[in-house]
């Protein structure tokens, strides 16, 4: 054991991890050459032609792939029918590949459902690296979401944290005894805020001619993130086996259309909404009149643009600052320590983006959040292009690559206590602030999240705020209430709290 650890190469931590849990289970290791480490990572046992399908049932594979991890290693490889796809799980690997060995994993593999809802990878998100990327990530950097771009957007921010607390403000006077519905208050503002940034108004219903009637927003919000959401996650068992594409998957194909469909028509009619407003000589700020002026995209990429800048903001921000609040619920002494941190720096004034830098308590909250709840698990799956090594084995070209942010924030090795969650853990002295990156929750590299900025600022901003007003506390037996559901990692079940508002009787007595 001793002198295999030896001879891995440098950068191999992860590798001699792997080796050793692997020799610990007893694990027959894939050809060696002499004396030297294992050529590739360890597969993971399967079943002939259809390799690990069968123990990927379940819509969460990132748990699974944890739980692999923990025997195999942090680097392992397995068969999704005829794909043999390498899933990484510790920090260090993660980043070597995102960052160090980019050149050769800079394009992305989708399954046939994120094929069609992204017209063939016509997103920043999805799409490989090259002028198309580049081209397009600028646009959305520039005009809304880099810093520059931010400060354009800080009234509507701030309108959004106003009317959230009117809307909790108004609920608890109603009726105080009564939990409310977090997710429901937040969905609707950030949606709005959506919206505004991408098409210059705060639309509340729109006509769509392929469906013969007006929507409402609530509707558009069904057909455009909901719909799509829950879509991107359906599987065609024919991306396991290419050789059988020639078999009909009807009930699929049907399914995805369709879903592709609505939200193709909801957003043609928004845009067609907005250019009779541009035509009339209405100018606005907003991601699609910087777009159109820019005049290099046709109608599909143009429509296509627009709605990830719809979707991407009104996704994650929600599922971060909903398991915050959650913790922050469920933990009264850590709520205190914030509350009165806020009390500090801000006084008496209502706290604003200007005090996050010295909200340093806040800051490791949002942190912790994103770690013990990585909204993306699974960072949208990257293709090996050329071959290439990591963690000083061989990735042959062809592989797929699935990098596990989850796997990797419950990595045993690389936190104490995983499970819990707890701020405190950036600020015990051991830690650099650049230590808080290493969630790598929005991703690192060339390819590192565009709108991190954005999601840092709603949801800080929105969390102080919130305990700034209110003291929080969960419905009864909520507490250990920690399923997810869909792609990215939305609670199971809505948060349901109690407010009281700071000053009231009940919090003085
Ligand atoms: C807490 C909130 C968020 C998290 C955790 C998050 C996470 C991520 C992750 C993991 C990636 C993939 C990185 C990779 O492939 O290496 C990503 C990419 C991206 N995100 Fe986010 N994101 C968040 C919020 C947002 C928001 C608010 C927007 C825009 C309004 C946004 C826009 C994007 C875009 C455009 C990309 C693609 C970047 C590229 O491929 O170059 N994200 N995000």
């Amino acid at each position: 054991m001793e002198s295999l650890v030896a001879s891995i190469p440098a950068g191999g931590a992860a590798a001699a991890a792997a080796a050793a849990l692997a020799d610990r289970a007893g694990l027959v290791r894939p050809k060696n050459r002499l004396n030297a480490p294992p050529a590739e990572p360890y597969a993971v046992p399967g079943l002939p032609l259809i390799g690990n399908l069968h123990q990927l049932k379940e819509k969460k594979p990132h748990q699974t792939f944890a739980k692999w991890a923990e025997v195999y290693g942090p680097i392992y490889t397995i068969r999704t029918g005829a794909s043999s796809v390498v899933v990484l799980n510790s920090t260090e690997v993660a980043k070597e590949a995102m960052i160090a060995k980019f050149p050769s994993i800079s394009t992305r593999k989708l399954s046939k459902a994120l094929s069609v809802l992204t017209q063939d990878k016509t997103m920043v998100a999805t799409s490989d690296y090259g002028d198309f990327h580049k081209m397009v990530k600028r646009y959305v950097m520039t005009s809304m979401l880099g810093t520059s771009g931010q400060k354009q957007f800080r009234d509507t921010r701030n309108m959004m944290v106003d009317n959230m607390l009117s809307t909790f403000h108004a609920l608890v006077t109603d009726d105080p005894n009564a939990p409310l519905n977090f997710r429901e208050v937040f969905k609707n503002e950030l949606f709005r805020l959506s919206l505004i940034q991408a098409l210059g108004e705060d639309v509340s219903s729109v006509y769509v001619e392929e469906f013969g009637k007006v929507i409402s927003r609530e509707e558009i919000y069904q057909a455009t993130v909901v719909d799509m959401m829950m879509c991107a996650i359906e599987v065609d068992w024919r991306d396991f086996f290419p050789y059988l594409r020639w078999i009909p998957n009807r009930s699929f194909e049907t399914r995805v259309l369709t879903t592709e469909g609505r939200r193709t028509a909801v957003m043609r009619a928004l845009i067609n909404e907005q250019k009779k407003r541009i035509e009339r000589g209405e100018a606005r700020i907003s991601y699609l009149d910087f777009l159109l002026a820019e005049n290099t995209l046709t109608d599909e990429q143009l429509l296509m643009l627009v709605w990830e800048a719809v979707i991407e903001a009104a996704d994650t921000t929600l599922v971060t600052t909903e398991w915050a609040m959650y913790e922050l619920a469920k933990h009264p002494e850590k709520q205190d320590r914030l509350f009165k941190e806020i009390q500090e720096v801000c006084g008496n004034e209502t706290v604003t983006e200007d005090h996050l830098p010295r909200l340093v308590y806040l800051n490791a909250v949002f942190h912790e959040t994103l770690r013990r709840h990585a909204p993306v698990p699974l960072v949208p799956p990257r293709f090996v292009h050329e071959k290439t090594t990591l963690a000083g084995y061989d990735i042959p070209a062809g592989t797929e690559m699935v990098i596990n942010l989850y796997g990797c924030n419950m990595n045993k090795n690389d936190w104490e206590e995983p499970e819990e969650w707890k701020p405190e853990r950036y600020l015990d002295g051991r830690f650099e602030t650049a230590d808080m990156y290493k969630t790598m929750a929005f991703g690192a590299g060339r390819r590192a999240c565009a709108g991190s900025l954005q999601a840092m600022n709603i949801s800080c901003v929105s969390i102080a705020r919130f305990v700034q007003e209110f003291a929080w506390r969960l419905k009864e037996g909520d507490e250990d209430k920690v399923d997810t559901i869909q792609l990215t990692s939305y609670k199971l079940l809505p948060l349901h709290v109690y407010l009281t508002p700071r000053g009231s009787k009940e919090m003085n007595s």
